[in-house]
């Protein structure tokens, strides 16, 4: 007989899952509002694929150029995201990620430097301005480091390498715990908590190419949706157009975005230099058409159009993928990104040491001489659990969400560097949002102690079946599914094909089965993240089908434009009541009407506005 008061507990006033920048943010927030805060992570602690967002941390501090504004940064978001950004995110973002940037650095982020001694900032896709906050390309790692370093000295409880299996609530549907389990021993535990924050990343392990390592196997979609919450706009899935495509045991990982922001350039096998061909009519007259105009916006030319290079990371992918299948991909299939023509040996080894490093050691490969080979990479959720903007948190009282698990900031498309100023900027409001909640409550909710006895029979019973499927030919197979059925350019007859592997691989796992004992058992845990990684696909794949347009990372051939009806809607995924998958279009909320006019405003009309708000301001 399981007697759930033999498991050990623990009590917290706010409970954070995940210790990526978000999670990290968030904790250590509560813990100036909260007494009792606890962070749990699958991994040990500084390993979170916040260290993937290598180039930067976007945001309008207008060092490298006065000109930019919050405004300019929200209108470059939203016009990024193809306008299915929840509006008031975007606002909440662009406002206040500046003063997160200098928050992070007071709390000791050693940044890069211009010639005044200011943060520097670098371009990056899809931004106005040069915006991105670097550190080299190791801007996400100095991020981890220092909130790691900073949040142990707020007294956060931290259990590491510990797996959240699954959400506890009250008899009215109120957080009040979440049931995990220590990797190493395989001891459970149980988290009782008045909040919950999950800050769990997104679910790019579901798919063969990516820049996601283990951890992400989408946990906190599958968790929220089983505690009933509701996911929102899955289908947006994006593929980062520079992963490394050779050799093969290094396929997926990421090469940074900086790289084109330093001036790389991309071309096809025939040396064409392709990204000239693709310029959507939209950006036409925000976009360098010729290589001279290009080489002059290098040169430092502020007159000059940006490169096309530095468009969207959506249009930038599908290119790439184009080139290739029109016969004009590189020798291993992809396309060549120089670096080396563009900038000296020097600068190439003092703005990008990690690429530089990482190409010479991986790919025996000298970038200062020689061009890179690169493809596209799943990398990032715009999609995830739908929250509340200022509070973050989700359709179930005190379960909250920030960061790639949390829905809406990114809309279809996320611009590079987007990523860590929302970790610091929504991180922090989880953080009060779930402090406010906890304190307004009083005790902890009591946890229904049969649900909590069936998370771990289910758990265990992965290790007790006599026979049963191997969790990782499941996995493999459905990042096949996943990469050819799902991929970067969707078509109805393969969602559909992609939908009923899914629900085949699901059946097959109601029988999967690890062997060995509960004790640093990689099977167990590869079997447990399935069930994760197949909602997770599912909601993906069921949304991808429903939206019928191509807008953002979403292409679908057979709807191969952004269609005006679609752009009113938001896809919303939740549990139904007979347990199957419900998948809704949703209409969505009419936008603020300054935000509206922000968003549609030309860039000249924009410009001259901030500019005449900051004479005023004088
Ligand atoms: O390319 C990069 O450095 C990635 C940045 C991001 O995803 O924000």
């Amino acid at each position: 007989m399981l007697d759930i008061s033999e498991i050990r507990q623990i009590e917290f006033d706010v409970l954070v899952i995940g210790a990526g920048g978000a999670g990290l943010c968030a904790a250590i927030t509560a813990t100036k509002e909260s007494k009792k805060v606890g962070l749990v992570c699958k991994s040990l602690l500084g390993k979170a694929h916040t260290v993937m967002a290598e180039g930067g941390m976007a945001a309008s501090l207008g060092n490298v150029d006065k000109r930019d504004h919050w405004k300019i940064h929200f209108r470059d978001t939203v016009r990024g995201g193809k306008m299915l950004n929840v509006w008031r995110m975007a606002e909440l973002h662009a406002r206040h990620a500046a003063d997160r940037v200098i928050e992070l650095e007071q709390r000791g982020a050693v940044f890069d430097r211009t010639k005044e001694g200011l943060i520097n900032q670098r371009n990056f896709g899809g931004h106005r301005y040069p915006r991105l906050a670097h550190v080299g390309d190791r801007t996400g790692l100095e991020m981890i480091r220092t909130l790691q370093d900073y949040g142990i000295h707020q007294g956060i409880d931290i259990h590491m390498e510990c797996t959240a299996l699954d959400i506890l609530k009250d008899e009215n549907g109120k957080i009040a715990g979440v049931v995990c389990m220590y990797r190493d021993t395989g001891e459970f535990i149980i988290f009782k908590t008045k909040s919950l924050i999950l800050a769990t990343g997104g679910g790019g392990k579901a798919w063969e190419i990516t820049s996601n390592s283990w951890e992400y196997t989408g946990d906190g979609y599958a968790m929220a949706y089983e505690a009933g919450a509701e996911l929102m706009d899955l289908e947006f899935n994006q593929f980062h157009p520079t992963g490394m495509v050779w050799p093969p045991s290094v396929r997926g990982i990421l090469v940074t975005e900086g790289v084109r922001g330093e001036g790389g350039i991309l071309k096809n096998s025939e040396g064409t230099r392709f990204m000239f061909d693709y310029i959507p009519e939209k950006f036409k007259n925000e976009t360098a058409d010729t290589e001279e105009e290009a080489a002059r916006w290098l040169a430092g030319d502020k007159d000059a159009r940006r490169p096309p290079e530095l468009l969207t990371r959506d249009v930038v992918a599908r290119a790439i993928n184009a080139e290739v299948k029109a016969g004009r991909g590189s020798i291993h299939g992809g396309a060549y990104l120089d670096i080396a023509t563009q900038r000296s040996a020097e600068d190439i080894k003092k703005k990008l040491p990690s690429m530089y490093h990482q190409f010479k050691v991986l790919a025996e490969l000298d970038i200062t001489k020689e061009p890179m080979e690169v493809g596209p990479t799943c990398h990032y959720f715009m999609g995830g659990i739908r929250v509340e903007a200022d509070t973050t948190m989700s359709t179930v009282d005190g379960l909250f969400a920030c960061g790639e698990c949390a829905a809406g900031m990114h809309g279809a498309n996320r611009l590079g560097g987007n990523s860590l100023s929302d970790l610091l900027v929504f991180g922090d409001l989880a953080g009060v949002g779930a402090s406010n909640y906890a304190k307004q409550l009083g005790a902890v909710p009591k946890f229904n102690e049969e649900d909590a006895k069936k998370i771990i029979r289910n758990a265990t019973s992965i290790l007790n079946r006599d026979e049963g499927e191997n969790p990782y030919l499941l996995h493999e197979e459905l990042q096949n599914n996943m990469q050819n059925n799902v991929g970067i350019i969707r078509t109805d007859t393969e969602l559909q094909k992609g939908i009923q592997n899914i629900e085949n691989l699901k059946e097959k796992n109601k029988n999967v089965k690890a062997n060995g004992s509960s004790q640093f058992n990689p099977g167990w845990h590869e079997a447990l993240a399935m069930r994760n990684l197949l909602i997770t696909s599912e909601a993906v794949a069921r949304a991808a089908y429903m939206r019928e347009e191509s807008r953002g990372a979403h292409t679908r051939d057979d709807f191969p434009t952004e269609s005006e009806e679609w752009c009113q809607y938001n896809i919303i995924t939740k549990k139904g009541e007979d347990g199957n998958m419900q998948v809704i279009k949703e209409k969505r909320k009419e936008p603020n009407a300054e935000l509206f006019r922000i968003a549609n405003a030309t860039l000249e009309d924009l410009e001259a506005e901030v500019a005449e708000e900051r004479k005023s301001q004088l």
